[in-house]
Formats: structure tokens, sequence, C-alpha cells
């Protein structure tokens, strides 16, 4: 299949353009390359016969319509977004004039090339969404696709207004759309701002691991390679309109994770341990959403995925990354607002 995936120069882009190019397929990467992209995490797959890079924003709808018609995907992934909660607070415009109107700009897009294709059955706009869009659960229960949104940050609003968007055009329209929910990825390439890589970077580096709040709040953590498998399932044998949750059934604790990643490196590296005396509690993030917790039987018994990484391997194998690739990672942490407190100023 020929994919037209945005955001492929992000983290879970980045993952899905890996393992499609691995599987045979082409790719188109559209990109506008933000604070968050890195072209290197496709480096692997850069020369490969099939793959395009196209730097472009999804802002941009002529471009939008240049690249649909001289590409003519089979099907769209589209995960181009702002992504960080923290930003959301401090900067919410961004996210709106992405995660919105960007994804409009997608649809119509993609519907005005659907159309000009006479309306195939095959093509699939396949949307990637987040678990966040339904809210905060209490000590108890999941998330099912039917659960009702509820987002709490502008990033889950911005996120449950482009879900909205992607059903209408698909009851509308009748465009072939598809969407996904996913709880909290993590794994190789994770921009260093989120809280998993923060944590061993800091512990590395000996500074203070900042824990939000108590350190309390659940999330269901899954490796992301584990994520751009479900997806390219979903694109593939999803049926059109539904949408599918993915999750880890890894549920941890934030101090329970920081905790469990600090054990890791003082295996990797006694000389400093114990690496959680650098654990300290800061203000917690405004709306601080307490759990979130995912049923993905869905898309285990319609498409018979599970995850195959468990929450120990996986940190074992992001630390160990993280050891690996300090090229990848210390440019990064020069770039704009990385290593800050952010989202504080509500
Ligand atoms: N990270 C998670 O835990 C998680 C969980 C569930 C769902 N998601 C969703 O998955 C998708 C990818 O998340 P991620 O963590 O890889 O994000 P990321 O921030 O690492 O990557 C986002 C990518 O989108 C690109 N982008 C941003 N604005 C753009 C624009 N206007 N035009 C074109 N490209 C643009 C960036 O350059 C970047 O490469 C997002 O839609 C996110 O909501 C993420």
């Amino acid at each position: 299949m020929k994919f037209l995936v945005t955001g492929g120069a992000g983290f879970i882009g980045s993952a899905v353009v890996r393992l499609a190019v691995a599987r045979g397929h082409e790719v188109v990467n559209l990109d506008a390359l933000t604070y968050a992209a890195c072209l290197e995490n496709v480096a692997s797959v850069a020369k490969a016969a099939g793959y395009t890079f196209e730097h472009a924003d999804i802002r941009d709808r002529e471009a939008l319509d240049r690249i649909f018609a001289n590409h003519r995907p089979d099907a769209v992934m589209h995960l181009a977004a702002e992504s960080h909660v923290d930003r959301s607070i401090d900067g919410p415009g961004a996210f709106i004039e992405t995660n919105v109107n960007g994804t409009y700009n997608m649809l119509e897009a993609a519907r005005t090339y659907w159309t000009g294709q006479g309306k195939p059955e095959t093509f699939r706009f396949h949307h990637i969404s987040t678990d966040e869009v339904f809210g905060s659960l209490g000590p108890t229960g999941l998330f099912t696709e039917d659960s009702p949104y509820d987002p709490r940050s502008p990033y889950s609003a911005s996120k449950a207004s482009s879900d909205h968007l992607v059903r209408a055009w698909g009851e509308t329209y009748g465009l072939p759309v598809i969407l996904t929910n996913c709880s909290n990825n993590y794994g190789p390439y994770h921009f260093p701002e989120k809280l998993i890589p923060v944590v061993i970077l800091n512990a590395l580096a000996g500074r203070d691991i900042p824990v939000y709040g108590d350190g309390s709040n659940v999330r269901d953590w899954l490796y992301v390679e584990d994520h751009a498998e479900a997806l390219l399932r979903v694109v593939r044998d999803g049926v059109v309109g539904r949408s599918y949750n993915i999750g880890g059934h890894n549920e941890a604790s934030n101090i329970d994770l920081v905790t469990r990643i600090c054990a890791i490196l003082d295996e990797r590296c006694p000389e400093n341990a114990p690496h959680d005396r650098l654990i300290r509690f800061v203000t917690d993030r405004p709306g601080h959403d307490a759990r979130y917790a995912i049923d993905a039987s869905r898309i285990g018994k319609e498409l018979g995925w599970k995850p195959s990484v468990t929450l120990e391997e996986g940190l074992a194998r992001t630390v160990d990354w993280y050891l690996a690739n300090e090229d990848w990672w210390r440019p990064l942490q020069e770039r704009q607002g990385v290593g800050e407190r952010l989202g504080v100023s509500a």
C-alpha cells in the first residue's frame, strides 16, 4: 500500500514510517518539522525505495492538495499534531491551529482527492488520537470506545475536536474514516521533554527528577513499536467508521514509573546509585487527569492485536536506547522550552 503519513518525523509517526517501510509499503512522510520533529528518527529508511519526504504544514491547504495529487496515496495515517499537554496550557493557539484546523484541512484535501479518484471504497483516512479525549478516571474502570468524551486540557480538547471532525466527514461525506485512541507511548526517539526521557536524562546528569504533584497520577504505558504495529493493522483491516482503543495493559503511577526507571539506572550506572535520591515533588500540572486506563479488547478480538512488550522490558530497552544514543538526544535538549518547567501559568 502507499501511505501518506503526517507527522512522520515525530515520535510515533517515525515508528510507523520505519515499520511500514520495513513491511514493504510505500510511504510519503509529510511533516512541518516543528520543534518536536527530528529527521534522524527516519534516517534508517530515508534512502529506501518508496520512501519520500514532503516538508509541508497541514495548515497549508494548497500544499496538501499538491501532495495528494502528486503521490495518490491509498491511505492517510494522520499523526501530525501538537502533542505536549504542558505546552498546550501555555499556548493553546497552536493546538487549535494544527490539531483542529490542520485536521480540517487534511479531511478536505483527502475528500477532494478521494472524490476525484471516483470515491474508492478501499481508501482510508486513519486518524490517530489519544485516550486523553475521554477525560479522567477514578481508581477503577477503563475507557472503552463508547466512553463519553470529556477532555480537560487544551491538548485533549483539540484532539477531541479533531476526532469529532473526522467522524463527521465519515457520516456526512462518506469518507472512509477510521480512528484510534491510544494510551501513553514510550520508547526510542521519545522527545526529551516528555516524562520518561526527562527522568532518564535528568538522572544521568545528576539533576533533580521532577514528579508532578504527589506522583499518584496513573497512566497506561504502551511501547511505541507495539502502537505502530496496531496502527498498521487498523489501517489495513479495521472496519470503516469504527474506532479502536489501543493500550498497553501496563498501568503505573508516575512515582512507581520513575522509581522503576531509577532502579534500572542503578543497575546500568551503579557509580551514581541510588538515582531515586534525585526525585523531587513539584507543583502539579493544572487540571492534571488522575488516571487513564484502556479497555483494548475490541482491537484484540477483531484484529488480533495485543501488546508484545511488558513495561519492565520496555523500560529497560528504552533506558538502554538513551544510554546508546546521546548523539540523538543531546542536541534536542537545546531546543526552545526543553528542560524548562512549562504549563504552570494557568
Ligand atoms: N505520545 C503519546 O503518548 C500519544 C498517545 C496517543 C496518541 N498520540 C497522538 O499521536 C500523534 C503523534 O504523537 P507524537 O507523540 O509522536 O507527537 P510528536 O510531537 O513527537 O510529533 C508530532 C509531529 O507532527 C509534526 N507536526 C506538528 N505540527 C504540524 C503541522 N502543522 N504540519 C505538519 N506536521 C506537523 C511535528 O513536526 C512532529 O514531527 C499525535 O496526533 C498525538 O496526539 C500520542
